[in-house]
């Protein structure tokens, strides 16, 4: 079977991006398909031991088949939750458009349906 690549988008907070994926990634798993997932940036994140996590990501790292480090998963990983690109100028980090599609392109080179 083909890859195949999603991307779930909405334009607001809270209007099910995160459920939406959640459940295509349920619904692939239970088709025996094995899947990753990603949410290349995210704002609002929780500061742990291990360094900053977002709920959302977590979710998707709960949901998808294969194990993908958390980095790999979110690598932009902001505090603030506010706006990414407000929360990314505040913390003085750079995120163009290329460097998002470039760790979106990495993960579509790991084994996956
Ligand atoms: N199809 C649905 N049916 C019922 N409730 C839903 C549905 N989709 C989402 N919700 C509810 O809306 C809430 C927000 O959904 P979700 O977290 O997926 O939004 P989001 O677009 O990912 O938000 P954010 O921009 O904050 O990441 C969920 O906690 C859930 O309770
Ligand atoms: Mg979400």
């Amino acid at each position: 079977m083909a890859k195949k690549t999603f991307f779930v988008t909405g334009t607001d907070t809270g209007v099910g991006k995160t459920m939406v994926s959640a459940a295509i990634l349920e619904a692939a798993r239970a088709a025996g398909l094995r899947t990753l997932a990603m949410k290349p940036i995210a704002s609002g994140c929780d500061e742990t031991p291990e360094g900053l996590r977002n709920e959302d990501a977590l979710a998707l790292q709960n949901a998808m088949t294969e194990s993908l480090a958390y980095e790999v998963i979110n690598p932009v990983a902001l505090k603030p939750a506010i706006a990414p690109h407000v929360a990314a100028a505040q913390a003085g980090k750079t995120v163009t458009a290329q460097r998002l599609i470039g760790f979106c392109r990495g993960l579509q080179l790991r084994p996956a349906d």
